[in-house]
């Protein structure tokens, strides 16, 4: 039986997504959108109808049918693999439950040393080689038409749930941690670090062509901390993941922390994605066009009616400019959204990004 590794999947015909990453000229800027695959589809809707959500992120081919939605459906440039940021505190032992109307809750949260000390170090192909299966299986339904993107929640925002214990405006304790019980904040970091590492790279040899680190909750932390606690394990991660894997572009999303631009734009990561409260023509500026920006449209906009949607759109790919970008929403999708209203949206990117010099 071929093993993983020797996997040989079609090629891809629509690099723009991988162009647009490692800085290559594109015709016109590629697009994508958090969260493209979700409720807001009635055809995902009618595929998770009864089933459990992470029970459906736990088969491969359900995962390929649901990744694949949005792609039939919209002239996407990239597909993003359906699954969720917290499979990883999961296979370090704890026990998540998605339940509806309130999103994901740990039933027990990390609140002491043997909390900590119970967590497991996981092996990635054990415990995770349900996402590998997943990925490879999409690699092969996508025929080579879109690259297909793999993520992780990033060490902190991962950290900030397993000891909330749910979603929070906050994170009071997760934040508190950090001063409280610097050492254990520390080695819980690490183990995170360590594990997201080989699931990263258990993506990428799986068919993964792109990885996103969702740090959703970088901007709960002010910029000494974010500093200190939270991006030196991101830039670990990326160096890592260079190292074996030099030509795989690397994603970065720290919601909400507009001072980290600069660092960024000279760590190792390719792309750089901003959520809504940051100026286009600002974050170009910030970062010097060292860095190829994504985002960030108000996913709010998209309950505007067509004619202000293109009008953002417009004047979002002004403020980037057509290379270097690849155009996104600044969060993710809403399950209230009427899927029209995001074909607005990628029907005004493909009009208003094609590059000057490619018309006529
Ligand atoms: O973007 C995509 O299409 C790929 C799939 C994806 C999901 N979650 C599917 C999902 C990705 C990339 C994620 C990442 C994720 N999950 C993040 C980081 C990005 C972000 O949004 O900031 C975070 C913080 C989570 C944790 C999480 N999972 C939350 C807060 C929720 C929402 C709960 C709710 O009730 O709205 C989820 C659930 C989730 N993850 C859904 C989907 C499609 C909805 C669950 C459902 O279908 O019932």
């Amino acid at each position: 039986m071929p093993t993983r590794e020797a996997a040989i999947f079609p090629v891809t015909t629509n690099d723009r997504l991988l162009r647009a990453a490692k800085g290559a000229h594109v015709d016109r800027a590629p697009v994508w959108l958090m969260r493209q695959a979700g409720r807001y589809l009635p055809e995902y809707r009618k595929a998770r109808e009864g089933r459990d959500f992470f029970d459906t992120c736990r088969d491969p081919d359900l995962v390929a049918e649901i990744t694949l939605q949005p792609i039939r459906r919209f002239p996407l440039d990239a597909a993003i693999i359906f699954s969720d940021i917290l499979v990883v505190p999961q296979a370090m032992g704890m026990k998540v439950e998605m339940v509806s109307g309130r999103g994901p809750v740990f039933p027990n949260p990390i609140a002491s040393t043997a909390d900590l000390a119970a967590l497991i170090r996981p092996d990635v192909d054990e415990s995770l080689g349900y996402v590998f299966e997943a990925i490879s299986r999409t690699r092969t339904a996508l025929g080579g038409r879109v690259p297909l993107i793999g993520f992780s929640g990033a060490p902190w925002t991962l950290m900030a749930y397993m000891v909330e214990g749910s979603g929070s405006k906050t994170f009071s304790m997760a934040r508190a941690w950090l001063h409280t019980r610097p050492r254990e904040s520390q080695n819980l970091l690490e183990m995170l670090t360590e594990t997201i590492i080989e699931y990263l790279a258990g993506q990428i040899r799986a068919g993964a062509q792109m990885v996103q680190l969702f740090d959703s909750w970088a901007g709960l932390l002010g910029p000494a901390d974010y500093r200190r606690h939270a991006f030196p394990h991101l830039v670990r991660i990326g160096e890592a993941l260079k190292l074996q894997f030099p030509d795989v572009p690397l994603a970065l999303f720290p919601r909400g922390a507009h001072y980290i631009l600069e660092d960024v734009a000279e760590s190792p990561y390719d792309v750089l994605s901003l959520d809504w409260t940051i100026d286009p023509a600002v974050a170009r500026r910030r970062t010097r066009g060292a860095i190829t920006l994504q985002g960030n449209l108000d996913p709010i906009l998209l309950f505007a009616e067509t004619r202000t949607i293109r009008e953002s759109v417009r004047s979002m790919i002004e403020g980037f400019g057509v290379q270097r970008y690849i155009a996104n929403l600044g969060h993710g999708i809403m399950p209230e959204h009427d899927p029209e209203r995001v074909a607005d949206f990628v029907r005004a990117v493909h009009e208003f990004s094609t590059d000057v010099n490619e018309k006529g």
